[in-house]
Order: structure tokens, then sequence, then C-alpha cells
């Protein structure tokens, strides 16, 4: 292993910059020529890369984003694209590509890989989507900021007796919401993956209102509707004023959380390794509390299990 190429791809998610460095700094450790590819699956099919050295992952273990920029390549999905790309890790003589992202960066990983190229995957992506892996670095440092911005939106919500839906990302994956609203004590979750019912919501929300309740917070996943219309329907079900809060983006910027940094470092190292010891298309994942790493094919045809037992807590002490 004597040349890796690394990008990152897809949605940002704070840790990324803490796994780029371990992957940076093992490479180097081991006497291997490190080459930062940059924005993604596009940087790549056009050659936009450079020389990575320890001093040019200083000072980033704590920084949201990524240095190397991300992007969602349109033309890597081309065969001509797809060529391109195959030239240039030919042209480089890349023994071996480490990709960082989500879904649709291992989908190209993927596609590396049958082409013959040893790729290895960290699953990094605040959206917690990923079916084979317990944890996808990004996931806590976002679940954070919901939780700071929830907590805001209570105080508000209760000085003015008001209803509040407060949106958050994930695809279409409730994790976020879920973990957010558990944390935030939200009265009410809704993620694609239960039916809800709008009217029991309602009830719920008046039942609280004259318990002496003053505020009312709904916690809705991006993928199970939009919080403009749950709340306009809430709204006119029960009279009482609701707003909504569409937290976006900040959720996927600002300092990475501790675990994803130290996440970001084991599987960052791991990464390296397993291309040293030959080991080729694979996926790193975090299970019972282990670090893995398993066969891409597999990975990706695993269906995600949301978590039933938390979203029933959530429910029990929501009443
Ligand atoms: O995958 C991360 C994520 O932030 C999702 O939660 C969201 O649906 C999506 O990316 C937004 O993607 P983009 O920034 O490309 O619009």
């Amino acid at each position: 292993m004597k040349t890796i190429g690394l990008l990152t791809s897809g949605g940002d998610a704070p840790g990324m910059n803490a796994a780029i460095r371990a992957v940076v700094r093992t490479g180097i450790y081991n006497n291997i020529r490190m080459l930062g590819i940059r924005e993604g699956y596009q940087g790549l099919l056009e050659g936009d890369l450079d020389d990575m050295d320890t001093a040019s992952v200083g000072d980033i273990i704590q920084r949201g984003g990524t240095i190397l920029r991300s992007a969602r390549s349109d033309e890597f999905m081309t065969k001509e694209g797809f060529r391109k790309a195959l030239n240039v890790i030919d042209v480089y003589n890349m023994d071996g590509l480490i990709v960082l992202g989500g879904d649709g960066t291992f989908r190209g990983a993927q596609e590396l890989s049958q082409a013959g190229v040893p790729t290895i995957g960290i699953p990094c992506t605040i959206d917690n989507d990923l079916s084979y892996t317990d944890y996808t670095i990004g996931f806590i440092s976002a679940v954070d900021t919901a939780v700071d911005a929830i907590g805001h939106i209570r105080d508000t919500s209760t000085s003015h007796g008001r209803s509040v839906v407060v949106e958050v990302m994930g695809r279409n994956c409730g994790d976020i919401a879920l973990y957010a609203g558990l944390a935030g004590g939200a009265e009410s979750i809704l993620v694609p993956e239960v039916d809800y019912d709008i009217e029991l919501v309602c009830q719920k929300l008046l039942a609280g209102k004259n318990r002496g309740k003053q505020h009312y917070l709904v916690v809705l996943a991006e993928g199970a509707g939009s919080g403009v219309d749950i709340a306009r329907q809430i709204e006119d079900k029960t009279g009482i004023e609701t707003k909504v809060s569409v937290l976006g983006y900040i959720q996927r910027g600002g300092a990475a959380a501790s675990f994803d940094r130290i996440m970001a470092s084991r599987m960052g190292k791991r990464a390296v390794e397993l291309l040293i010891e030959g080991k080729k298309n694979r996926v790193l994942g975090f299970k019972c509390n282990e670090i893995i790493d398993m066969d891409i094919d597999e990975a990706l045809s695993m269906k995600k299990v949301f978590n039933e037992e938390l979203y029933d807590l959530a429910s029990v002490l929501s009443i």
C-alpha cells in the first residue's frame, strides 16, 4: 500500500474533519502517500487533488464541515464520468480509496469496488440511516444541536402558551427526531417509520392544556411531513396558536461532539489498517460497542430497523 486517496461526499457531517485527520495521520505513520481529493467524486473524476501531510490536518479535529469540501456528483454516475474517475485513480497510482459519507457515497464506492479499486467506506451522515451500523459519525452532534434549539423554543413557547412544531432533518429516517424529541422532552414525535394520527396528537395537546400545560412541542422528522402543514392542522383543530420552526442546516454544522471525534478517530485509523491488511470493498460501522467492518454489498442490502423501544419510551414519558 503506497498511495491512498481520500474523499468526502454527499451531505457533510460534524466529525468528517476528525476522520480526515485520523486517516491522513495513520497513513503517514505507515509511510503511505496520502492524496486528498476535493469535492467528492466530482473532484476524483477531474483529478482535483493534492498531497496531504500531518500539518494539513492540524487544527481540524473540532471543526464542522469538511476541509476537502463535498459535492453530489451527477457526472460520476455517467459511464463517461466513471471512466474518467478510474483513469485518475490509475494515473495517480492509487492502491486504495477511502470514502467518507452516507448511502449515496457508499453506492459510488460499491461501483468502484466492482471495477477493481480497493475501497473502504467510513459512515458519516447526520441522518444515522445506514442499516448495517448502529451509528454514523455526525449523528449525535446534530442531535445535540437540535436539543439545544428545542430548549430555546420551549422557553418562548411556554412564555406565550403556544404550541410549536419543530421540524428536523433526517431524510427518510426518523432517528434525529426520535433522539432529539426524547432528550428535549417533546410531547409528540412524528417519524416516517410510525403511522401517526393528527387527531390523537391534538387530543393529547388539549388534554395537556386542560391539565395546565403552558407549552406543547411536536418534533417532526422531515420525512414524516411538512412542519407548516402539521402546524396549520394543529391550530385549526385545537384553536391553540401553533408556530413552526424548521431547524434546517444548523444541524449539519458546528463543532463535532466528542463522541463523533472519537468515533471518527477510531474508524479513520481502522480504514487505513484494513487497506494495509489487504482488505477491500468494506465499510466500517459500530455495533454492540465495537468498531466493525463489513462487506459493502452485504451492508447496503440490509434493512434499517427503527428503535421501537426508544419510541415507546418517549410516548410513555410524554403522557
Ligand atoms: O443527508 C443529510 C441531509 O442533511 C438530510 O438530512 C437532508 O434531507 C439532506 O441532507 C439535504 O441535502 P442537501 O443539502 O443536498 O439539500
